[in-house]
């Protein structure tokens, strides 16, 4: 009783003094997750039950949902602003100026409060970070567990007597970590990628960047919507060539469950009949959704037919950019029109089309409403805004820039806003007069592709 005391106590004292160690950068993983179930294994039969490790976010962990075979915590966490070092791959469009996920030790130190608190289910894309957003998730994760157990390992404050308890202590948690990590990635459909094999060679490709044997969710990133073609009157759809290069990624073992993204109703049927006839299940459609993204673009309508197809719903922007958090009202540049109203351009040309008018007060009667709500339980204003999307049976994918915003996010689990609370916030939001529709590089309803906006809905 004494060493788990103990063993509680250092767990408190890490989760207060991180500071992940430096690792040399490098662009392969430096874990390899393939090897974790058989060290799993062996260090079970060394410890045999004498240290279950057990924490108080235990009950908060038992708030996971499933997405086919794997389950998740109903929170995920999204790595689409994590920027590589500048000398390795340069700045892109919607890179991070801020350098908040810019160096190691700082997506390190996210992923180490993630573990720490029981968010072990990632989201990246191939061409995340220039291309090596894989990898960086990849090392962040292996620092994050590794940094975790090392401090157990090392704390001196720790009598003798409880010295060998906190080290198997340590090393169970830091395997049980890796073991119930999952991360899903995207495959980019793109004019030159043609045939089903283009998507098993990026499946690959992301395979060895992850340094794992199975992917566990492997998605394709949008509609084939990137078609220089058209301006010569020739469109070329791809999708169905992209749907049998999923199926045989799963059929080659290379994938446990298969995914789509930014699919509407009519895609998700026709991919899901597609699988289906091959004796294979859609697991996933991953779209823009959240309070501030119900109605104006099908959004709801795709999420009721994923329900009704069996299918798990991931909301991307679920904080819409950070406009469903305490600071919504104080977001500023391409922000500020919805967090205090006014007429802004979500993208080029500056023509009307991609004008969003919101009225005055923009976002704030909805964030007056959140803050209530949140005030009445305890809660912050974020962790309300990703549990209504939960409440939705749809795992939101918050945004994982630090180490803050990450213990910010797990507190949207362990617990569901009532029927009442939900319908409070979904009045307060459908009484703004507008919706959320991203910015610039980040719209949700286009994508900038060099020759211009290809822009799509969700059908
Ligand atoms: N499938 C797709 O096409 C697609 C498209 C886009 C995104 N995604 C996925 O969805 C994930 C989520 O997108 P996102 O990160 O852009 O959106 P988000 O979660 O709606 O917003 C993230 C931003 O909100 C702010 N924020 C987050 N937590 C906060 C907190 N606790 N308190 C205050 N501010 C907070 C941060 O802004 P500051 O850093 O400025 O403070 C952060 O960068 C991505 O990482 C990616 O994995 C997928």
């Amino acid at each position: 009783m004494a060493s788990s005391a103990l063993i509680l106590a250092l767990c408190a004292l890490t989760a207060s003094s991180l500071a992940p160690v430096k690792a040399p950068a490098s662009t392969q993983p430096r874990n390899n997750i393939l090897s974790v179930p058989e060290r799993i294994a062996q260090k079970r039969q060394e410890l045999g039950d004498r240290l279950p490790f057990t924490t108080e976010q235990i009950d908060i962990e038992e708030d996971t949902t499933t997405i086919g075979s794997l389950e998740v915590p109903s929170v995920a966490l999204g790595t689409i602003s994590w920027t590589p070092e500048k000398e390795r791959t340069g700045f892109r469009p919607g890179d991070r100026l801020d350098g908040k996920v810019g160096t190691e030790e700082a997506r390190a130190a996210v992923a180490t409060a993630a573990l720490e608190e029981g968010l072990t289910f990632f989201d990246t894309a191939e061409r995340y970070s220039v291309g090596v957003g894989e990898t960086l998730l990849a090392d962040a994760l292996a620092d994050g567990a590794e940094y975790i157990t090392r401090e157990m390992e090392t704390d001196v404050s720790v009598g003798e007597a409880y010295l060998a308890d906190t080290l198997a202590a340590g090393e169970e948690w830091f395997m049980s970590a890796k073991q119930d990590t999952v991360v899903a990635t995207k495959f980019t459909p793109t004019p030159w990628r043609r045939g089903a094999q283009s998507v098993v060679d990026a499946c690959e490709a992301s395979r060895k960047r992850l340094g794992v044997e199975q992917i566990d969710l492997y998605q394709i990133h949008m509609p084939d919507v990137v078609q220089p073609g058209r301006f010569f009157g020739f469109v070329e759809c791809k999708d169905e060539e992209y749907w049998e290069g999923l199926a045989r990624c799963v059929e080659l073992g290379l994938v446990k469950e298969i995914g789509v993204s930014n699919y509407g109703p009519s895609l998700l049927r026709k991919c899901s009949a597609f699988m289906a006839k091959r004796g294979l299940k859609l697991a996933s459609n991953q779209i823009h959704y959240s309070l501030l993204a119900r109605n104006k673009g099908n959004n709801q309508a795709t999420v009721d037919a994923a329900n009704e197809l069996g299918i798990k719903t991931l909301a991307y922007y679920p904080l819409a950019m950070g406009l469903l958090t305490d600071k919504g009202d104080q977001r500023t540049g391409a922000l500020e029109h919805y967090a205090t109203g006014g007429t802004g351009f979500i993208g080029f040309p500056f023509l009307a089309k991609n004008q969003v008018r919101v009225p005055e007060g923009g976002v704030k009667p909805l964030l007056d409403e959140l803050r209530a709500v949140g005030a009445e339980r305890g809660k912050t204003v974020t962790q309300v805004a990703l549990n209504w999307i939960m409440g939705s049976g749809v795992i939101p994918i918050a945004g994982a820039t630090t180490e803050k915003y990450v213990r910010d996010a797990a507190g949207a689990r362990g617990w569901r806003l009532t029927a009442d609370e939900r319908r409070r916030l979904e009045d307060a939001a459908d009484a703004l007069g507008f919706e959320f529709q991203g910015t610039f590089a980040k719209r949700v309803d286009g994508k900038f592709v060099g020759y211009g906006v290809e822009e799509w809905r969700l059908d």
